[in-house]
C-alpha cells in the first residue's frame, strides 16, 4: 500500500464531475487501497479519488479512523438514492486545510453503489455517516464544502485559505 499526495482547492482536478468507474479491476483495487492507506494516515473520515488527483467515482469512508475494520466502507459510483431532514454541523476536508464551517446537510440518506467485488450495496446512512457521504459524493461532482457557503463566508474562507496555502 501506499500513500497518495492530496490535492487541495484551487487544483483544477477538484472541480470536475468524475466519470464512472466501468470495470473494478485491478488497478481500482489497489487505487481503493491505497486511499484507505491515504485517509487513515492523513487522519481523515472520507476521501473521494478526485482529491488524489483521479477524476473517477469512488469513495472511502471510515469514521472510525482504522480502529475499527467493520467501519471501512469502499464505494464504487456511489448515488444517493434518497435524501431527508436537515443537520447543519460543522465540517472540515482534507482539500480545504485549515477550514472548518457549519454546512447543511440531510440527516438520513440512502446510498447505492458497488463494493470492490462488484456487488451492488445499498446503505441508510444517518447523522455523521450521512454528512460524510453527501461531502464524498459532491467532490465527485466538482463541488468542495466551501461551496455550499453564503457568499458571505465564501469570501472569508477564500481569504483565509490565500494565508493558509499561500496562495491568491
Ligand atoms: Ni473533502
Amino acid at each position: 500500500m501506499a500513500r497518495l499526495e492530496i490535492i487541495t482547492v484551487g487544483h483544477p482536478t477538484l472541480a470536475l464531475r468524475a466519470r464512472p468507474v466501468e470495470d473494478i479491476n485491478q488497478e481500482i483495487v489497489e487505487l481503493a487501497r491505497n486511499m484507505v492507506e491515504t485517509m487513515h494516515q492523513a487522519p481523515g473520515i472520507g476521501l473521494a479519488a478526485p482529491q488524489v488527483n483521479v477524476s473517477l467515482r469512488l469513495i472511502t469512508v471510515d469514521l472510525s479512523v482504522g480502529e475499527n475494520d467493520k467501519d471501512l466502507i469502499i464505494m464504487v459510483n456511489p448515488e444517493i438514492l434518497e435524501a431527508e431532514g436537515e443537520q447543519v454541523s460543522e465540517e472540515g476536508c482534507l482539500s480545504v486545510p485549515g477550514i472548518y464551517e457549519k454546512v447543511l446537510r440531510p440527516s438520513r440518506v440512502l446510498v447505492s453503489g458497488y463494493n470492490l467485488d462488484g456487488k451492488e450495496i445499498k446503505l441508510e446512512a444517518s447523522d455523521l455517516l450521512a454528512r460524510v457521504f453527501c461531502h464524498e459524493i459532491d467532490h465527485l461532482d466538482g463541488k468542495l464544502f466551501v461551496d455550499r457557503l453564503s457568499p458571505l463566508k465564501r469570501r472569508l474562507v477564500r481569504n483565509r485559505l490565500k494565508k493558509e496555502l499561500g496562495k491568491t
